[in-house]
């Protein structure tokens, strides 16, 4: 396999607040702190694989506006290749995070440049998807584009990875075309129509889940680890316990883990010992990503 990775997704200049709950309806309520940094899915997913050292694209847009740059560079000094990010007029993406102190996290995105990637801009990436082991795509750039995506990756040879968040309808067979899916609990209930309250639902959902769109799926269930689906093999791993200060991003972690980790092994390499291992792994880094700014 190619040990490159390709991420065609968002890059948005997030607002982290910490808030010790959140505010009633007409109430001004003060934060306890902010902070602005690099983020998106994409971005953040593609950062982590670049930091294990795994070559990394990252296709997408960024706007014109003071955040731009900052977006760019951000990912390009922790080893990202920004080349094929476009700049677009307009505002950047931007993510907008109410973290409160008990753990949960309430996050709005604003879309900005990341509706801007176009289906040129897959096809300019064609020479670098052909060169890449995997392409990882997620849901926050148009839902044209993420099936197109999936399309000109499958064809490029890529392994296919969409973390389908956020949650939105897509057509059904974006979710059957690609190689691995993955979603955090709530995501899961969105896409299974069911609630996801236990690691046993969230098993005999998985199971569902995968023979529907003949897939492996990954659900992540935050503090209690990782539940996967792989040719017919439910893996469960339970996080590790750490002491949590912010988990914004601890998804993406786990899902450039996952990208690393299939560059290295291949999918054919994903046996019932290989996936426990990818997945302590990429459960290990997302609960230490946690006990960090
Ligand atoms: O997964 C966390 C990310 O989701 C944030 O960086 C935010 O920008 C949103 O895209």
């Amino acid at each position: 396999m190619n040990k490159k990775i390709t991420v065609i997704g968002s890059l948005n200049y997030d607002v982290i607040l910490k808030i010790p709950r959140l505010p009633f309806k007409g109430e001004t309520l003060t934060a306890n702190g902010a902070t602005f940094s690099a983020g998106g899915k994409g971005a953040n997913q593609a950062v982590q694989a670049a930091k294990l050292k795994t070559p990394t694209y990252m296709v997408g847009c960024v706007g014109t506006d003071a955040s731009a740059d900052f977006l760019v560079n951000t990912a390009k000094e922790y080893g990202v290749n920004v080349d094929y990010i476009r700049k677009v007029p307009g505002s950047s993406g931007m993510g907008v995070i109410n973290a409160v102190e008990d753990g949960s996290v309430y996050a709005c995105i604003v879309r900005g440049a990341n509706f801007e990637v176009t289906k040129e801009d897959v096809d300019n990436a064609m020479p670098i998807l052909k060169e890449s082991g995997v392409c990882i795509l997620q849901n926050e750039i148009p839902v044209e584009i993420i099936a197109y995506a999936i399309d000109k990756a499958k064809e490029a040879g890529c392994t296919v990875v969409l973390n389908a968040a956020p949650a939105i309808e897509l057509p059904e067979e974006c979710l059957s075309k690609v190689d691995i899916l993955v979603v955090n609990e709530v995501e899961a209930e969105f896409y299974c129509h069911e609630k996801i309250d236990s690691v046993e639902k969230a098993k005999t959902e998985i199971k569902k889940m995968a023979e529907k769109y003949n897939n492996n799926v990954i659900f992540t269930l935050g503090k209690d680890g990782a539940v996967a689906y792989e040719n017919g093999t439910i893996e469960f791993i339970p996080a590790m316990k750490v002491d949590a200060i912010e988990t914004t991003g601890a998804g993406d972690t786990f899902c450039g883990c996952v990208l690393h980790y299939i560059c290295e092994h291949g999918m054919e390499g994903l046996e019932e010992e290989n996936l426990k291992e990818m997945l302590t792994f990429a459960n290990a880094a997302a609960s230490v990503i946690t006990t960090r700014k």
